[in-house]
C-alpha cells in the first residue's frame, strides 16, 4: 500500500489555504530583493504588549514550566471573569471559563465534545475556513449558509430555520467575523440564539475579534444566555498569536465534559502563555491595547476609502476586525488569478475569496489591514499603476 492510500480518508476534505502559496510566492520574491506589502496576514502586526513579553520570560526564568490544570490556571481565569465585568457588565462564573491552546484548540474541544459522526454544523459562507475543517476531524458534516451583504454577512435567523435538518446539531458563527469583519447586534444574537433554541441545538459564538470594534460596543452572546459557548483568544486584541492560547465559557452542564477532553487531548494550554496572559490586563496593557485599537480604526478607514478610490466594491464599513472584503469584478472574473496576478506584478499580497468557501468566492478578495498606513499607502500606490494600464 502506498503511504498515500494511508492516509485517512478525512483528509481529502482538509483543504491547504490557498494564500500559502501566494506567501511562498511573495517570500521567494522577497528573496530576490523585491519589498511586498502584506496585506493577506491575518495576525497583528504589533508586537504582544510589553508586560506581556515580561512576565513571560519572568514566569519561564522561575521555573513556571510544568504543566497547569486541564481548565488552565486558576488566576488567569479569575482575570478573565473580571474582565467580562469590566467590559461588559456581566458576570461569568469563573468555573464555566476554561483556558485552551488558542481559539483553535477551543473550537476543536468544543466540537470534539459536543458533535457526533453525521452531526451537522451550521456555518457561514464565507466565513472561517478551519472550522468545516474541525467539523470534518469530529466526522461531523458542515453545512455552510450563504451570506451577502443584505444581512451584513451573517446569518439571520431564518436562514437558520432553513437550513437546519433533522441532522443539525449546532450553529457557529464569528462576531466580528473573519473575512468579512461583520458583526452580530443584540438583536441578532438574541433572535439567533430564540431559533436555535426552538431546534434545541446549541450556539456557538466566536467572539475571538472582540476588541476590535471600531465605531459601537460589541455584545457578548453571554449576555443573551448563559447557555451559549462563547470562544475567545487572546490572539488578536490581545496580539499574542505565537502564544496559543484562548478560552471558551461554556454552560455551565457541559464544563466538566470539556475539562476530561482536554485532559486527553491537550493536558493543559502552554503554561509560560498562560503566566504572558495575567499581565494582559494591566491598565498599562489595555492602555496600549487601545491605542492599537485606535490605530486599527485609522487603517481601516483609510484602506476602505483608497480601495474605493481605486475602483473595489465595497459594502458598508465593517464594524471590526481587520479586514475588508472586497468585490473585484471589475478588475477581473477570477479572484484566485487577480491576486497571483497582482502580487506579481504589483508585489501586494492578498487573500483571495476561496480561502473562505465558495459562494461568489471568485468574485472577492481580503485585504488585511495588518500593516501601518504609510506601507498600505505603497501598496495602494501600486495598485492604482496596476489597475490603471
Ligand atoms: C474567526 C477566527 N477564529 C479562530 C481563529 C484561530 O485563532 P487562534 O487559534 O490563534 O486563537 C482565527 C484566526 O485567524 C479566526 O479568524
Amino acid at each position: 500500500m502506498s503511504q498515500q492510500s494511508l492516509t485517512a480518508k478525512r483528509m481529502k476534505d482538509i483543504r491547504a489555504f490557498h494564500v500559502m502559496d501566494l506567501l511562498a510566492k511573495a517570500k521567494a520574491m522577497e528573496e530576490q530583493g523585491r519589498y511586498v506589502i502584506h496585506m493577506e496576514v491575518g495576525e497583528p502586526d504589533f508586537e504582544s504588549p510589553q508586560a506581556v513579553s515580561k512576565a513571560g520570560i519572568a514566569a519561564i526564568q522561575a521555573g513556571k514550566t510544568h504543566y497547569t490544570p486541564a481548565k488552565g490556571l486558576f488566576a488567569l481565569r479569575e482575570k478573565i471573569s473580571h474582565f467580562y465585568q469590566q467590559r461588559y457588565g456581566i458576570d461569568v462564573a469563573v468555573n464555566r471559563i476554561m483556558i485552551t491552546p488558542g481559539a483553535s484548540g477551543a473550537l476543536q474541544l468544543v466540537m470534539g465534545a459536543m458533535i457526533d459522526p453525521e452531526d451537522e454544523v451550521l456555518l457561514t459562507d464565507p466565513g472561517y475556513p478551519c472550522n468545516r475543517h474541525f467539523v470534518r476531524l469530529v466526522e461531523g458534516k458542515a453545512v455552510e449558509i450563504k451570506v451577502t451583504a443584505a444581512s451584513n454577512f451573517q446569518a439571520t435567523a431564518k436562514q437558520v430555520d432553513q437550513y437546519w435538518s433533522d441532522r443539525t446539531k449546532a450553529l457557529l458563527l464569528a462576531s466580528p467575523a473573519n473575512p468579512t469583519g461583520s458583526l452580530l447586534s443584540k438583536q441578532n444574537i438574541q433572535d439567533l440564539y430564540r431559533q436555535v433554541s426552538k431546534n434545541q441545538g446549541i450556539f456557538i459564538v466566536d467572539e475571538i475579534y472582540h476588541g476590535l470594534v471600531y465605531d459601537q460596543k460589541e455584545t457578548t452572546a453571554l449576555a443573551i444566555s448563559e447557555n451559549i459557548f462563547v470562544i475567545n483568544s487572546f490572539s488578536k486584541y490581545f496580539g499574542m498569536t505565537g502564544w496559543r492560547l484562548g478560552w471558551i465559557v461554556a454552560p455551565e452542564a457541559y464544563v466538566d465534559e470539556l475539562e476530561k477532553l482536554a485532559q486527553n487531548v491537550f493536558l493543559a494550554a502552554p503554561t509560560p502563555a498562560q503566566y504572558a496572559a495575567l499581565a494582559a490586563f494591566s491598565d498599562e496593557s489595555l492602555n496600549e491595547l487601545e491605542e492599537r485599537r485606535k490605530i486599527f480604526a485609522e487603517r481601516r478607514d483609510y484602506l476602505y476609502s483608497a480601495l474605493q478610490d481605486l475602483g473595489f466594491e465595497l459594502d458598508d464599513k465593517p464594524d471590526g476586525a481587520f479586514y475588508l472584503y472586497a468585490k473585484c469584478t471589475q478588475f477581473a472574473n477570477d479572484s484566485f488569478q487577480f491576486c497571483h496576478d497582482v502580487l506579481e506584478k504589483t508585489a501586494v499580497a492578498i487573500t483571495p475569496g476561496i480561502d473562505f468557501g465558495d459562494y461568489k468566492a471568485n468574485q472577492y478578495v481580503r485585504f488585511a489591514y495588518t500593516v501601518p498606513i504609510s506601507e498600505m499607502k505603497i501598496g495602494v500606490g501600486r495598485l492604482q499603476e496596476y489597475l490603471s494600464i
